[in-house]
């Protein structure tokens, strides 16, 4: 037996999730900065609505002793999951798909008893659809099932706005412009609330990979995960966002490299596109009276993806 209630536990569990360290980035007309939410426990931003969305289900009663969670994800979310039910004595059956990292897929078999992986691609051409209805089909199966349904669950948002986006508002006296990588929409949606709040003229910049469906943009492949959706996440509605950059593959795959040789950061696949985005805008930036003040959220780090993103050969299929 677990010495403390579950909802103890978990209470006990979200401290600690610290701050994540911001970095100043050398470039020309931008005070630019990067938050590296790598450095939380498990390795991503995931780590908070994790923690978060377990803790407001056990206060109302949807998780228990005797739950098992299921999710879809293509990582982080499940890797975070993963680590936080075993420390809860929880199970945890993740849905995963091909496009996961050689990494994320070994730390998975590892750490759960079960690991489910579709293989067939969607109508869109993606993995999402397939993976949403493998989830609904064990949720069915398994008495006790809980799905935190990162996709949908308002939780998530409020997990953004009060930790993510709280933290982002205590660290800038400004801020002009952020750029936030989307694939629920998740971290957007609370992000630019809480922004939008402190430093009502923030400009919120959604980027998301070319190829990805949530904006409206035409299906096609993707094969770097992190960002991007083979459909419209509900919690994107809940975003407060002014401008979308479509990043091609090709280049999240230059960022990433220039990021690390330039700039010291091995970080995943969304932060290349999170800096693609940013270099984007760099004429606009150097074109105001004074530098403006931005960010870019780095959600990941860059171990999970050095046999893909940082490995040419593997590469070479962008070329
Ligand atoms: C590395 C990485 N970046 C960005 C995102 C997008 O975050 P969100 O799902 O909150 O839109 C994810 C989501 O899984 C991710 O794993």
């Amino acid at each position: 037996m677990n010495p403390l209630p579950l909802i103890e536990r978990l209470r006990a569990l979200q401290l600690v999730l610290q701050e994540t360290p911001t970095v100043r980035l050398e470039m020309e007309g931008v005070e630019l900065h990067a938050k590296l939410e790598g450095q939380n426990p498990v390795g991503s931003i995931k780590d908070r609505p994790a923690v978060w969305v377990l803790k407001r289900a056990a206060e109302r009663g949807d998780l228990t002793e005797g739950s098992t969670i299921v999710e879809s994800s293509s990582g982080n979310f499940a890797s975070a999951l993963a680590t936080y039910a075993r420390l809860l004595g929880l199970k945890f059956i993740p849905v995963i798909d091909p496009n996961i990292t050689p990494g994320y897929e070994s730390f998975l078999q590892r750490t759960c008893e079960q690991v489910v992986k579709v293989t067939e691609r969607d109508d869109m051409g993606g993995f999402l659809k397939t993976r949403l209805l493998k989830v609904r089909e064990l949720c069915a199966s398994i008495e006790g099932a809980f799905w935190p349904n990162q996709y949908g669950n308002p939780d998530v948002v409020e997990a953004h706005y009060w930790l993510t986006g709280e933290e982002i508002r205590r660290t800038f006296k400004t801020l002009d412009y952020v750029f936030i990588g989307v694939s629920t929409g998740g971290t957007i949606a609370g992000v630019s609330r809480r922004l939008k709040e402190a430093f009502p003229s923030v400009q919120v910049v959604a980027v998301d990979a070319q190829g990805s469906v949530i904006f409206g943009g035409p299906a096609g492949k993707r094969y770097i995960p992190g960002i991007g959706a083979s459909v419209k996440p509900e919690l994107v509605n809940h975003a407060l966002i002014d401008d979308v950059v479509m990043i091609p593959e090709h280049e999240t795959v230059q960022c990433c490299r220039e990021l690390l040789q330039q700039h010291n950061l091995l970080v995943g696949g969304s932060s290349g596109s999170c800096f693609a985005a940013v270099k984007r805008y760099l004429p606009r930036f150097r074109a105001s009276a004074t530098p403006p003040t931005v960010l870019f959220l780095c959600a990941d780090r860059g171990t999970a993806y050095l046999d893909t993103i940082f490995t040419p050969a593997w590469a070479a299929r962008f070329s």
